[in-house]
């Protein structure tokens, strides 16, 4: 049975949710669930924008075959090739055989590489600005390269101002029902998913993301449409601040989350007395993450929310030990920027980590890593309890400056 709602009395959400993948790419774990939004334009012509995952789509078929009430569906608008929103297209081009697809000249490039060729009397190829009108909808197309691939594009609605986002300002969740985001308490209920989506997914490309935030800010924008999570109509500025913040890689909080691996206790043993010494000088709401039993995408998410961070590690095998080597690896790769860090070593008979960890958060731009750096042999001593008191000095002095 069909399952959508109305945006508009003509645009009506025809996507699906999936609460039963784990991973996310193989690789996010997902426990909310994610959803995926394509939208039926129903004008004098009409429109899909994007298509679902392949794991919803009879639901989407029938969302689709529903709301077109047995009129044909004349263009498939792809604003993203990724195949969480594309795996539709060869059964839609199959099931109705006049419809044209519309997409810049990268979109025809991939679903060459995806599925087959498409025949040039069945592609739309559309620049920077083109419009399309449908009727009483004229819509116009951007290009929004890297947000999260080279090929996207956003769709925007001139009649309802209304914009259709690709990947840009989505959600890892399902929905529950609730599509808008006056529907739901997106603070208390989505922001973590809404980050840890950002800073996993589309992390990496901060400059493309304030490119097409630049471009778009042009748009008088009432609504957008995204291809993951709620659709944006009531309080746009919020998430427009949180991904103009998570783009320029400026921590959204004056915080600080420490971020341990350990072996046998003594590593965890001085975090927890790290964080009792900045609880006692006055840091609230102080987050503590064992890297081993916490999951990467949460520890970026964290890493993007929080201004200063704390890395603490034994040495293992000469290096860093696997789990916090991983989420430097992960920072890196993401190209983090602008924090202020410190660094805990341990190592029984040659602690060496806490060099390669300094070493790899100063390769990060904008880093400042404070002094000291804490070596723990095997257990906590006295010696290395002072060091922690003055790095609790210098990280709660740093946290608290103007
Ligand atoms: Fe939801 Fe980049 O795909």
């Amino acid at each position: 049975m069909y399952c959508t709602r109305s945006i508009t009395d003509d645009i009506v959400w025809v996507g699906a949710s999936d609460r039963r993948l784990a991973l996310f790419e193989n690789l996010f774990p997902i426990p909310r669930g994610v959803s995926y939004n394509a939208y039926l334009i129903m004008d004098e012509k009409t429109a899909l924008i994007d298509t679902v995952d392949a794991s919803v789509s009879r639901q989407f078929l029938e969302n689709l075959l529903h709301t077109l009430s047995g009129k044909p569906l004349d263009y498939l608008i792809v604003n993203h090739m990724e195949p969480d929103h594309c795996a539709c297209i060869g059964e839609l081009l199959y099931r109705f055989p006049e419809m044209k697809l519309v997409g810049n000249s990268k979109t025809f490039t991939m679903i060459a590489k995806f599925f087959e060729p498409i025949d040039a009397e069945r592609s739309v190829i559309v620049g920077e600005n083109a419009a399309l009108t449908l009727g009483a909808h004229t819509l116009r197309f951007y290009t929004a390269p890297m947000v999260h691939w080279p090929e996207v594009m956003v769709t925007y609605d001139e009649k309802e101002q209304l914009l259709f986002s690709a990947d840009a300002f989505g959600s890892f969740g399902a929905l529950n029902g609730c599509l808008f985001d006056d529907e739901i308490d997106f603070a208390k209920d989505w922001l973590a998913d809404a980050r840890r989506y950002y800073s996993n997914i589309v992390g990496k490309y901060g400059l493309p993301v304030q490119a097409a935030l630049k471009k778009l800010s042009a748009l008088p924008i009432r609504t957008i449409c995204p291809l993951h999570g709620p659709v944006w109509r009531s309080d746009l500025s919020l998430l427009l601040n949180k991904y103009d913040l998570w783009s320029r890689y400026e921590p959204e909080e004056r915080a600080i989350a420490l971020f341990y691996g350990s072996m046998y206790g003594s590593t965890e043993n001085a975090v927890n007395i790290l964080a009792c010494k900045l609880a006692e000088a006055g840091i609230k709401n102080i987050a503590v993450y064992d890297v081993s039993v916490t999951h990467v995408s949460t520890l970026i998410a964290e890493i993007f929310r929080c201004s200063h961070l704390v890395f603490a590690a034994p040495t293992y095998n000469n290096g860093i030990y696997p789990a916090v080597q991983n989420l430097l690896h992960d920072m890196t790769a993401l190209g983090l920027k602008n924090r202020t860090a410190a660094v805990i070593e341990n190592g029984s008979w040659a602690p060496v980590c806490g060099k390669q960890m300094t070493e790899q958060l100063g390769s990060l731009a904008d880093f400042r890593i404070l002094e000291p750096v804490v070596t723990v042999q095997s257990s906590l001593k006295e010696d290395s309890l002072s060091m922690l008191d003055t790095l609790a000095k210098h990280l709660a002095a740093s946290l608290t400056e103007a």
